[in-house]
């Protein structure tokens, strides 16, 4: 049987009407450290808590923009385009694009925290239940940490954070350092031509400057923040050779995009050469 509340979001996804702006999250209003932490992250996803929530934007506000971003991407295929969320979290963004983007999507929906890919799951299914999603869409979900994804390099044409990166930077002592290791992470997982987009409430005149800066240098961090690293995810690889940057990306373009709210986001994005 369908749940009531959930014809209510199909409606919203199929008719493109808004969340309640009382659900979604500014980011930007919480400076606080706890962000950066799995431990949070846990907590705030554990059973019981796992209803749609939004950072920033709606997708219903983010969608068409994201789908003309990366038309072009592997246009002439019949394969489906690869796609990963990378920190996904609460959010229906993966399905709205999976609804709306014409070309069939194989979807990555990663998170640390399993609970948000029990929401994922469970979301999914009641969707391919209600409406006809395209059979050659599929959608895999995996627990992983942004900052060593457990795939192949360039396997993908797609990769978006939304807000994913924002909560990495609230770390106020490895925060600029593993927003380098996530982005170096990314690069080497997309092909040539692909496109990584990032939804942000943070203002270019500093995200840009950042995002270049972190794309195209190693990242010189004290002994103390390696340690911690290493300590933190039982790395045994070679430092040095996680950090290199074999792959570059174009520099980063943005588009202002205005939330029903009032409140100005932004979207990111850069290609992989
Ligand atoms: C600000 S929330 C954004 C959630 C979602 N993208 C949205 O738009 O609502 C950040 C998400 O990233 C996940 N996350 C943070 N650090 C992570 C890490 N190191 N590895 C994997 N996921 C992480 C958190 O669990 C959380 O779901």
């Amino acid at each position: 049987m369908i749940h009531c509340k959930s014809m209510k979001a199909v409606f919203r996804i199929l008719k493109g009407v808004s969340y309640q702006q009382g659900q979604m999250f500014v980011l930007s209003h919480f400076h606080d450290e706890k962000l950066s932490k799995f431990t949070y992250w846990k907590n705030r996803y554990k059973e019981g808590n796992q209803e749609v929530f939004e950072w920033f934007v709606d997708p219903d506000e983010i969608v068409e923009p994201i789908l003309n971003n990366i038309a072009h991407i592997q246009a002439q295929s019949t394969m489906p385009l690869r796609y990963i969320d990378i920190g996904c979290g609460l959010s229906d963004l993966s399905l709205h694009l999976t609804i709306h983007c014409p070309r069939p999507l194989s979807a990555v929906i990663v998170d640390f925290v399993s609970e948000a890919l029990q929401y994922q799951n469970k979301s999914y299914v009641e969707y391919q239940q209600m409406i006809q999603l395209r059979s050659e869409s599929t959608q895999h979900l995996v627990c992983a940490d942004v900052l060593h994804l457990p795939f192949r390099d360039g396997g993908f044409d797609v990769a978006i954070d939304k807000g994913t990166m924002d909560a990495l930077m609230k770390d106020k002592v490895q925060g600029h350092f593993k927003s380098g290791l996530m982005m170096g992470e990314v690069i080497r997982l997309l092909i040539p031509g692909g496109r990584y987009l990032q939804i942000s409430d943070e203002d270019p005149d500093s995200r840009l400057l950042f995002l270049e800066n972190i794309s195209t240098r190693k990242h010189d961090c004290d002994e103390r923040v390696k340690d911690n690293h290493r300590e933190a995810t039982k790395a045994t690889t070679n430092f040095h050779e996680q950090m290199k940057l074999n792959h570059k990306l174009s520099s980063w373009k943005f588009k202002s995009i205005q939330s029903k709210s009032g409140s100005e986001y932004f979207l990111y994005w850069a290609e992989r050469l």
